[in-house]
């Protein structure tokens, strides 16, 4: 009865529409589902294809494997054989190449996609520091300012946010993501879909992209593009939670990666794409390739030949085919050939024309494309307010010896370091639309706050110094009360193929160091990189560090901000600090050997380094406030618990400094007995809290079997009783723990 009601309906509007030379798939008031079969009934095999073909329109952010020039491109837009292109920027741009679009066949909008990784025109701090703030909904916020901006200049969807967990400082891309824990890093991934995506009827938002599925954080030697080889156990439990949190916040697509998994390209593997994404998780958006990923399959040793590839791709259930070129040039003769079902490809074309429904392209292709709103609402003081408050909350304070921080204005200070006055060295490779010039630098936002300062390069631009360099910068410093010395990597050494064999500060920058610790004044270095650098050489000849990371368009500010101690630093690592390259990678949520190192430096024939400690400098969660506070009274609600019961945790954090000050309050775990290993410690919770001076504050967690379970090799959750330890404390080292007995 409904299906023929349904028919009736269809048979109406369709008599309707032609009545009014109108096709169905225009009408604005049919549900989108109806809309989509319909167009679907009307495209040849050839502009099916076209949907899956993605291409880019503008600047290179890959290599120009397929760069057949801008004209054969358009061509191809105007016979329906392209269904997205990307890095093609702002209104007029995107209105003209749509209207190229709107010539073919059915008239079907193009989406315009664009990297909008932290920001579009006003730059929020890189994804790694604003982690580092623990603050989801500022980070919401962020996304949905970049998306507000990057909506208004005409582009429909963004290829963020990365959901990589990793804990390899040499690849450059740890600066797109969330740091060392799967925890965590699911959390952050679900509130920037949110930011991104809204709910996706207005013009003010952008269909978001998980990236990059999966487990491209696992690249060996941290070498962008390398090869992955990670159990299933470790890929279920560390890798996947945060691409897992995406897709079930919401996420409109998903992006395969560039590595393999078990010897198989991700773009050709249907255990990742069918078998987990489809399948397990019910994601039904719609994916894209990573740049030139299907064609990649052939350099893989995986497909024969760029047919081979297109089939393989299909065959494990890849869909849009960005900037390879192989589905668009044999996808139909698959077709033809038998090899590919059309069903398979209706269904990936079906929810590519949902999007473009959804988004309302079909009843106004050019709904992004309002100059008015690309002038007035870009760039704007508001938005910049929300970046300096973002900036701020994201820096992490390392070390103050000596409460040499804050720095009071009153004081004279000088500035030396090379990119401390210059933003195209503070600003990185994902800044999109954002433009050093707009940036504050460091100097500039320090002389806001310092009315006596004064300012020397120290180095140059490559990190490499000499003899008057250094005597210019230490005649500077000798005649101020404190040194601010910026150090570092430049922001453009952070993203993609940026990977470094030595993440570390420089000769010249230690050399710099050098001299100026001779002259005995207090020495404040500010830390300007997209990854944790090794510190050990510079930490003992500093007094204190500010780890300010990449912070986008307002960065001056928000460091001096820090500094000045207008703003108590609250931020707290989510990546460790190496001590050393040897010790890469290096993190807290480690396993514990059949030998762990509990000998202090004995001889033992434990698992540890002869030269140095197994520790980092610095671990995750660690990170200082000019407030102290103290942990007491921690208790559990029980000792013995069966697997259906909630376990209460409590511990009461007292601020006993007298200045406000945010503490990030850790919650984790560790089972000591399973059926497979698992971590010394798991982040499993946290609390970031606001205290006044004196004042105290019981904080509250709660237990469950979802915390307590982990993934076994299939995927599925299992919890086993035994031994467990609850943990609590101000970073991943510094923790107070009970334990308690989960019976069966
Ligand atoms: C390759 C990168 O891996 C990916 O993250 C990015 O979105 C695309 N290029 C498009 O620029």
């Amino acid at each position: 009865m409904k299906n023929f009601f349904l028919i009736f309906q269809l048979l109406l509007t369709v008599t309707f529409a032609i009545a009014q030379k109108q096709l169905p798939y225009q009408n604005a008031k049919l549900p989108i589902e109806q809309r989509v079969k319909d167009i679907l009934t009307r495209m040849t095999v050839e502009e099916k294809a076209g949907q899956l073909n993605q291409l880019n329109g503008g600047v290179f952010t890959g290599p120009a494997v397929n760069d057949n020039g801008q004209q054969q491109k358009m061509q191809l837009a105007k016979e329906g054989k392209v269904g997205s292109m990307l890095n093609v920027i702002g209104t007029t741009e995107t209105r003209a190449i749509q209207q190229i679009a709107m010539q073919s066949r059915l008239g079907i909008p193009l989406l315009f996609a664009y990297d909008v990784i932290h920001g579009y025109k006003t730059i929020f701090p890189i994804p790694l520091a604003e982690a580092c703030s623990w603050d989801l909904k500022q980070m919401s916020i962020n996304a949905s300012i970049a998306a507000s901006e990057a909506s208004a200049a005409g582009i429909h969807w963004t290829f963020a946010p990365m959901c990589d967990v990793s804990n390899d400082p040499r690849w450059g891309r740890v600066m797109e993501g969330a740091g060392e824990d799967p925890y965590y890093g699911a959390l952050v991934a679900a509130a920037r879909v949110k930011g991104f995506q809204g709910n996706l009827n207005d013009n003010k938002h952008l269909m978001a992209c998980v990236k990059h599925f999966a487990a491209y954080g696992a690249v060996e030697a941290g070498r962008e593009y390398n090869q992955v080889d990670i159990s299933r156990v470790l890929l279920w439990n560390k890798y996947l939670p945060p691409y897992k949190a995406a897709v079930d916040a919401g996420a409109a697509t998903v992006m395969n990666a560039f590595n393999v998994f078990e010897g198989v390209p991700v773009s050709g593997s249907k255990y990742l794409v069918t078998d987990i994404l489809r399948k397990k998780w019910g994601f039904d958006g719609f994916l894209v390739s990573d740049w030139a990923s299907f064609k990649e399959m052939i350099a893989h040793g995986y497909a024969a030949d760029e047919k081979d590839a297109a089939l393989k791709a299909f065959e494990a259930g890849s869909e849009m085919d960005m900037e390879s070129q192989v589905t668009i040039k044999y996808l139909a003769e698959l077709v033809k050939e038998g090899k590919v079902a059309i069903k398979q490809v209706d269904a990936a074309v079906s929810k590519i024309l949902y999007y473009k429904f959804k988004l309302g392209l079909f009843d106004d292709p050019y709904k992004y494309c309002n100059v008015e709103r690309e002038n007035n609402e870009i760039f704007t003081l508001e938005n910049r307010s929300v970046a300096r408050k973002a900036a701020q909350a994201s820096i992490v304070l390392l070390k103050n010896r000596n409460k040499v921080l804050p720095v009071a204005s009153d004081k004279k200070v000088a500035l030396v370091g090379f990119f401390a006055n210059s933003a195209d060295d503070l600003l990185d490779f994902w800044i999109a639309q954002g433009k050093a010039s707009e940036a504050v630098t460091l100097y500039d936002g320090l002389k806001n706050k310092y009315a006596n300062i004064s300012f020397s390069n120290g180095y140059l631009p490559d990190c490499t110094t000499n003899d008057s360099l250094i005597a210019a910068a230490v005649a500077q410093a000798a005649t101020a009360e404190v040194v601010f010395v910026n150090i570092g990597i430049s922001g453009i050494y952070g993203g993609e193929e940026r990977s470094l064999a030595y993440p570390q500060i420089s000769d010249g920058q230690i050399q710099l160091l050098k001299a100026l610790k001779k002259i005995g004044k207090p020495i404040v270095a500010l830390v300007s990189s997209g990854r944790p650098l090794i510190l050990t050489e510079a930490e003992p000849m500093v007094d204190a560090i500010v780890q300010c990371w990449i912070l986008g368009t307002e960065q001056g500010n928000a460091i001096a901000d820090i500094v000045s101690g207008e703003y108590n630093p609250s931020g707290k690592t989510v990546m460790s600090f190496p001590y050393a390259i040897g010790q890469i990678p290096v993190y807290y949520n480690h396993f514990n050997t059949g030998r762990p190192d509990s000998t202090n430096g004995n001889l033992a024939w434990n698992s540890r380094y002869r030269d140095i400690p197994n520790e980092p400098l610095y671990p995750f969660g660690f990170g200082l406030s000019y407030s102290t506070f103290k942990y007491s009274d921690f208790n559990i609600s029980k000792t013995v618990i069966k697997k259906t019961d909630k376990l209460n945790v409590q511990v009461t954090v007292t601020n006993t400094s007298n200045r406000d000050g945010e503490e990030v309050v850790q919650l984790y775990i560790r089972d000591y007995a399973a059926s497979v290993i698992r971590p010394v410690k798991e982040l499993k919770g946290f609390q970031k809290i606001l205290l006044k001076p004196g004042e105290q504050q019981k904080v509250n967690f709660v237990l469950t079997a979802k915390e307590l379970s982990f993934f076994d090799a299939a995927g599925s959750r299992v919890l086993e009783p035994g031994k467990f330890s609850v943990f609590v404390g101000g970073s991943s080292k510094d923790v107070q723990q009970l334990d308690v007995h989960l019976i069966k």
